[in-house]
């Protein structure tokens, strides 16, 4: 068993942590203050290839690993939840499902413009009425020769007012509970599709997050991805890229909340000596250095699942509960240890718990998650039965430059 990291993999690692060190920690209180998402980000996270970080050099990206997807999670959560909700949405939720789903000609057309970040990508599962219990959602696709016609509401998506392409999940077949769904790639500039921002929101202030309507939506049939009656299917395994990134973006936010604890734990003194001389302070950092040691190494399993191409539904669950329920308490002790400037926005601490909270309710929340696992753990549920696999990582082949026609 190896845990070094590769050369390639520490440099990208550099790479996002200087950009967010430089561009992002500067100026993030402001734009979270403001609850607007600063407009230079994507375009920059473009032209630095981080949209594209773990896609195939053939379809636009930079072919690096899932380890190294992980890594990234954890630098940009590092300066702020939303910059890893970026990655979530456009990277785990919707590219790698076009890489995993898509037909070669869907690849062309949608991924390779995500991954060169020359659109940006994001993900409808969600409804006003339907979170947790996924096939309640009422979004209908009426198959009409060459074209679904889709009408339905998407409710809490990240980038809704960003994103050019939209991967929706909608019901061919209501009758037919999970196997009537059926997903699409909805493109913004579609007749009949509306979006708007929601505001108001206790964290990821610095980020967007919407609804997205569809009212008789045209969507040709070359759209489809996947089969009619796949769409419960892919959205389940979207999800395990997706949670992947969460649980990653969540131990940066551990170590967010170590490092500025450990700072101010050096610099405050009270009773004559730094804070960090006192055994209750020493044992906040002790379970802060826990926590993180603790997820990275399940995002380092993980990221290895998924680079060998091994089924890692309940892994990849149990990383993402584990890690997004300890960064809430993570953030909860480093409020505390920073005392009453724990409770101003003159500390980032503030941030980091009301960010932190996001992430146990979004990609499903703690409690779909305790369920899942104790259903794995009494036998009822078994990932040997799932079909689908994310491609594994083959170095030559993700790295290989894209071949002439
Ligand atoms: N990969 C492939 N197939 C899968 C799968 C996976 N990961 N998970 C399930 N399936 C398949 C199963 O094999 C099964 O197929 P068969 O009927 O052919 O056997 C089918 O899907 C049904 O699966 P389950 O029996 O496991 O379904 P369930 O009803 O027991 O469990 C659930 C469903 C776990 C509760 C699920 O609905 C769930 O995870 N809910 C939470 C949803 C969620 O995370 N929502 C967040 C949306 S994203 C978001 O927040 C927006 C944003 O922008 C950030």
């Amino acid at each position: 068993m190896d845990f070094a990291l590769t050369q390639e993999q520490m440099q990208v690692r550099k790479m996002v942590r200087d950009w967010a060190a430089k561009e992002i920690l500067p100026v993030i209180g402001e734009w979270d203050r403001k609850q607007e998402m600063n407009p230079a980000e994507l375009p920059r996270m473009a032209e630095l290839g981080i949209l594209g970080i773990c896609i195939p050099v053939r379809y636009g990206g930079q072919g690096y690993d899932y380890i190294t997807l992980g890594l990234v999670c954890e630098e940009l959560e590092r300066a702020d939840t939303h910059l890893r909700v970026v990655m979530s949405v456009h990277m785990g939720l919707n590219s790698l499902a076009v890489l995993q789903w898509g037909t070669e000609e869907q690849k062309q057309r949608f991924l390779v413009p995500q991954a060169r970040g020359e659109k940006y990508a994001a993900f409808c599962l969600t409804e006003p009425g339907a979170g947790s219990d996924v096939v309640s959602m009422v979004s209908t696709a009426r198959k009409a020769g060459d074209k679904y016609i889709l009408n339905g509401e998407k409710m809490w998506i990240s980038l809704a007012t960003k994103a050019h392409n939209f991967l929706v999940v909608a019901k061919t077949d209501p009758a037919a509970a999970h196997k009537g769904m059926t997903a699409f790639i909805v493109e913004r500039d579609m007749p009949g599709v509306t979006m708007g921002d929601i505001h108001g929101k206790l964290g990821v202030r610095a980020g967007s997050t919407g609804w997205v309507a569809m009212q008789d939506v045209e969507v040709p049939a070359a759209n489809r991805l996947g089969e009619e009656g796949e769409g419960f299917k892919i959205a389940m395994s979207c999800l395990d890229n997706g949670r992947y990134t969460v649980g990653a973006g969540a131990t940066g936010l551990i170590r967010a909340c170590l490092e500025d604890s450990l700072k101010y734990a050096h610099e405050r003194k009270t009773f004559g000596k730094p804070i960090g001389e006192h055994q209750l302070i020493k044992q906040k950092l002790a379970y802060m250095q826990q926590w993180y040691d603790a997820a990275q190494l399940m995002m380092y399993k993980v990221g290895w699942m998924k680079n060998s191409g091994k089924r890692n539904t309940r892994e990849t669950g149990m990383f993402k509960w584990y890690a997004t329920d300890m960064a809430v308490k993570a953030a909860l002790e480093a409020v505390q240890l920073h005392g009453a400037y724990g409770f101003s926005d003159e500390y980032p601490v503030e941030r980091y718990l009301r960010n932190s909270k996001g992430s146990v309710i979004y990609e499903g929340t703690s409690e779909i998650h305790q369920l899942m696992q104790a259903d794995y753990a009494l036998g009822l549920r078994h990932d040997g039965r799932l079909r689908c696999e994310l491609p594994a990582y083959d170095a030559e082949y993700w790295q290989a430059e894209p071949q002439p026609a």
